[in-house]
């Protein structure tokens, strides 16, 4: 298996990629790491432990409170697309603290002891995972793969024209992130969110009849984003989050990928958190992978199989 940690801004998609690392076997999850993002910070971290409980593994995994505001700006939220980022699940059903170590501690902690082996999944703002960067210099080398959920790479993003919402929310940490030497893959919400990973109503219908508590769970805390995205037009709910975690786990999902310098805008007027990705023309080094194509039936075979599994106690 996989060794990894999840450095996440715990809310519906986020919350699907969680259950991925609980429950692939291929997934050997070792923590999850919050930061500011989505919803509320304590919210963030009860949702990730409903997670884990809905997974049977409240007790099994560490969850480590991280960096609770944005590198230098004020915290952005997306409750307007999350609500409460679970649904209306209680939040009784996950009485747990969390761990007293630092996430970013826990982030470097866990990379020097397993030096080039573990990899990190980063599906919020990377603010921890800069942070990480900041205060070991060796934390980008002993990161086997650090997987980034974000960037649109043709201007259309989704919280502005120009920007995703992750790398919207902390331009500073996501700009310094590209600097800082790390084997990086990129998932990108457009094209390949947007044309691979929404679960239309046949899909969503398919997951609903598979009757287990995961499938509930699954089709309750996508509720509120299925109903924003309806809104705004997109028929089906958004899997970035997850698929990102499912790549990492599964390279065989990808079908075209390719080698980009990837930079992203912290001052413009309107192209805040706007990810430049240069496909060699420009004499910019590349410092990243870039997702270009994946086999979007095989990711939804993927989720639904494991959605259909009974919870272990
Ligand atoms: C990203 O923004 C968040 O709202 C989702 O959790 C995902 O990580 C998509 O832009
Ligand atoms: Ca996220």
């Amino acid at each position: 298996p996989v060794p990894l940690v999840i450095d996440t801004d715990t809310a519906q998609d986020d919350c699907v990629a969680l259950l991925v690392g609980l429950l692939d076997p291929e997934a050997d999850l070792r923590a999850v790491t919050m930061v500011a993002g989505n919803v509320g910070f304590e919210r963030q971290l009860r949702n990730a432990l409903l997670t884990l409980n809905a997974a049977g593994r409240l007790g099994g995994v560490p969850v480590h409170a991280g960096c609770r505001r944005p590198l230098m700006r004020p915290r952005v939220g997306a409750e307007n697309v999350h609500g409460d980022g679970v649904g209306g699940l209680s939040m009784d059903d996950a009485d747990r603290a969390a761990e007293d170590e630092h996430g970013v501690d826990a982030l470097v902690r866990l990379a020097a002891e397993h030096a080039g082996e573990l990899s990190v999944v980063a599906i919020g703002p990377l603010t921890n995972i800069a942070s990480a960067a900041l205060k070991d210099p060796a934390f980008a080398a002993n990161v086997k793969t650090l997987y980034i959920m974000g960037g649109s790479n043709n201007g259309r993003g989704n919280i502005t024209p120009a920007a995703e919402f992750n790398f919207y929310v902390d331009p500073e940490a996501a700009k310094a992130v590209f600097a800082a030497g790390f084997e990086i893959v990129v998932v990108p919400w457009h094209p390949l969110t947007l044309e691979r990973a929404v679960f239309g109503p046949a899909a969503l219908a398919g997951i609903a009849e598979l009757g287990t508590p995961l499938a509930r769970f699954f089709t309750r805390i996508c509720g509120p984003t299925l109903e924003f995205d309806r809104s705004v037009g997109i028929d089906g709910t958004t899997h970035p989050d997850s698929l990102t975690a499912a790549l990492l786990l599964h390279p065989e999902l990808v079908r075209a990928s390719g080698r980009y310098n990837v930079d992203v805008e912290t001052s413009g007027e309107i192209t805040r958190g706007y990810a430049a990705m240069s496909w060699g023309v420009h004499g910019l080094e590349p410092n990243a992978t870039v997702v270009e194509d994946v086999d979007a039936g095989g990711f939804l075979d993927y989720l639904t199989n494991l959605l259909a599994r009974p919870v272990e106690p």
